[in-house]
């Protein structure tokens, strides 16, 4: 067990240490949290604008989720639960989307005008494209025109006007438009004159900050098995980061396999999931180059490994470890991705005061609208399934079966459940950057560096167990 600067602040402690029993000590905040700064690294040459990435789970991470994150300053890494075709393709319709959000807000030319008033009031926007079944833009219509249009019981069809549309690659140039303010939404098409979404300004767009690549398109990584070489190539070159995806990467076999890989491909390397000092100082002795670590296991919200195996390595605990022990071996540049159990701004908070330059986050982003699960029903409520990768129904799909072992097993170590749909994910994540904003103001610092410097963390029982509120 290393003892380092980051062990070191949870003095006297010889016991792993979970995310709940963990506080961050208040200290002297050099600015206000709005000023707190996120800035940070995914991996060696991924920077990102907030500290989030996506975890690579089917109900969680697909092209929307990827889209989503990037767009707003974090990354998203596309589950394999798939061919390996079918992950490349993700791959590529995350590059193609313009660096904006596009949505789905358009009209059939056969829907009632007054209905379509209706629509576009509820959306706050003064016009809107006009798409017809064969995915034709047929142009726009404004506001001012459908007020008339419904007077005189007519279709959206007969109100169209004439209007721009715009190729992906030329979405800037659609913003510059919508700045002008003449307008509200722009229409976006395939080359083949497709209908792909639309653009719509509004408030929102002025706080995006999405994280690029060299070229202007959206950062996406993408999750790897090491004994796959044939998905990493093909990945290769369309990802910025291939992010390995197995349990225990502390496994001979594994490190074989994984050192070979990496040595193959140029995008960026991420080791895990790994949960000890030694394990990073084998990984390090066996990989010529690593870009980044994911750790933690055993702490997902979804997992059983620790009732199943009765392994486990907690996120906070192995962060620590493993950040201490690349300092340690002079990589203390290399970024820790804590992933694993972060159900709140807080625990994300603890992770990087102990070490960890970003989260992985699976249950927060699950059950919201880009999470790559169906939206069901049950009276009234409305959930999405979200399950682990080693979930029976996860198991089934098989892509992603050797997660736990070259071998395919067969015992699960994940659970499938449904998370209560939370909505669009730019709310979730306005919040999540607003508690880590807190969290970090709270312990002293300014930023993700500063943290690493300043932070001080006690130890205490976990507080929703005193039952502090007796309702009466
Ligand atoms: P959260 O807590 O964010 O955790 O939902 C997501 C992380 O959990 C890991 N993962 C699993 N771990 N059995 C496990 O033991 C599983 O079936 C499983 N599926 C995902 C993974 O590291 C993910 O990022």
């Amino acid at each position: 067990m290393v003892l380092g600067r980051f062990v070191d602040r949870l003095v006297g402690s010889e016991r792993l240490y979970v995310f709940e029993e963990l506080y961050i000590v208040p200290g002297r905040a050099p600015v206000d949290p709005d000023k707190v700064r996120l800035e940070t690294r995914f991996s060696r040459s991924i920077r990102l604008g907030i500290p989030v990435a996506s975890a690579p789970m089917d109900m969680v991470t697909g092209v929307e989720m990827a889209v989503a994150l990037a767009l707003r300053g974090g990354i998203g890494v596309l589950h394999r639960n798939c061919s390996r075709e079918e992950q490349v393709e993700m791959a590529r319709r995350v590059k193609e989307h313009p660096p904006v959000p596009l949505t789905g807000l358009r009209l059939s030319p056969v829907e009632p005008a007054c209905r379509a008033l209706g629509e576009l009031r509820a959306a706050g926007v003064r016009d809107a494209p006009v798409v017809d079944s064969a995915g034709r833009v047929l142009g726009y219509v404004r506001l001012s025109s459908l007020r008339g249009c419904c007077r005189e019981g007519r279709s959206v069809g007969e109100c169209v006007e004439p209007g721009e549309v715009y190729l992906l690659g030329e979405a800037g140039e659609a913003m510059r438009v919508l700045e002008r303010g003449g307008r509200d939404t722009a229409a976006v098409v395939s080359s083949t004159g497709y209908y792909l979404g639309t653009i719509v300004f509004d408030a929102v767009f002025e706080e995006l900050s999405p994280v690029l690549d060299e070229d202007g398109r959206l950062r996406v990584a993408a999750a790897i098995s090491p004994f796959d070489m044939e998905r990493a190539r093909m990945l290769d070159g369309v990802v910025d980061a291939l992010v390995s995806d197995v349990a225990h990467f502390h496994n001979d076999n594994v490190l074989r396999a994984a050192a070979r890989l990496a040595k193959e491909v140029s995008a960026d390397f991420i080791a895990g999931n790994i949960g000890t000092a030694a394990a990073a100082r084998d990984v390090a002795s066996i990989i010529e180059r690593v870009d980044g670590f994911r750790v933690g296991i055993g702490g997902g919200s979804i997992c059983v490994t620790a009732q199943v195996a009765g392994a486990f390595a907690p996120t906070p605990w192995a962060v620590a470890q493993v950040r201490d022990a690349l300092e340690e071996l002079g990589m203390g540049d290399v970024p820790v991705i804590a992933d694993g159990g972060i159900r709140t701004p807080a625990d994300a908070v603890k992770s990087l005061a102990l070490g960890a330059s970003c989260v992985m986050l699976g249950y927060v982003l699950a059950g919201t609208d880009e999470a790559s699960a169906p939206l069901i029903r049950i009276g009234g409520r409305a959930y999405k399934p979200y399950r682990g990768m080693a979930s029976r129904g996860a198991l089934e799909k098989r892509f992603a079966a050797d997660r736990y072992s070259r071998i395919v097993k067969r015992m699960p170590e994940g659970i499938e459940g449904l998370v209560e749909y939370k909505g669009p994910v730019s709310r979730v994540l306005a919040e999540f950057v607003e508690g880590l904003k807190a969290g970090i103001g709270y312990a002293g610092a300014s930023s993700i560096p500063e943290l690493w410097e300043k932070a001080v963390l006690g130890r205490a029982p976990p507080r929703g167990e005193r039952g502090l509120i007796l309702s009466i």
